[in-house]
């Protein structure tokens, strides 16, 4: 008899065990605003949201940027975002290690293939902004720049 109550009691266990880690994983994947997730380095022209890099809106306040870092160059080459509103940037690589750091913010986040990276800002005043590379990623390494612009 007690058999059986350790067996309900193992299975109940076991349940419990297994739904904490699916929570934990299912949240591990849903983080908007800061964190990383796996792509396939291969892959990412037909990987959403990278498919069609640029700016989404995500809703009044909430824009997505999408981009595509990779020697030596960052895609899409156009980026205009509003000011006062959540910019969620989401970042990957198709080759190299490089960054995506904007000049003169916090924003300084680094772009591993395999790795989206999430970082969510908020641009307080309108301008033009100088985005770099800062991680060494090649002869064209200093060239790798560009700009985004927020009005
Ligand atoms: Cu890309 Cu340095």
């Amino acid at each position: 008899k007690f058999e059986k109550i350790w067996l309900v009691f193992g299975i109940i266990s076991l349940i419990v065990f297994l739904s904490i880690v699916g929570v934990t994983a299912f949240s591990h994947d849903h983080h908007p605003s800061g964190g990383t997730d796996t792509i396939d380095p291969k892959k990412v022209d037909q990987t959403a949201p990278f498919d069609n890099p640029g700016v989404t809106q995500i809703d009044e306040d909430t824009y997505q940027v999408a981009i595509v870092a990779s020697a030596f160059s960052y895609a899409p080459l156009e980026l205009r975002v509003p000011a006062g509103k959540e910019i969620i940037f989401k970042v990957t690589s198709k080759d190299v290690v490089h960054s995506f750091t904007i000049d003169d913010t916090k924003v300084n986040m680094m772009v591993v293939p395999g790795q989206i990276t999430t970082r969510a800002y908020t641009f307080e005043k309108p301008g033009k902004y100088l985005i770099l590379c800062n991680e060494y990623c090649g002869t064209g390494h200093h060239f790798m720049f560009t700009e985004i612009e927020v009005h």
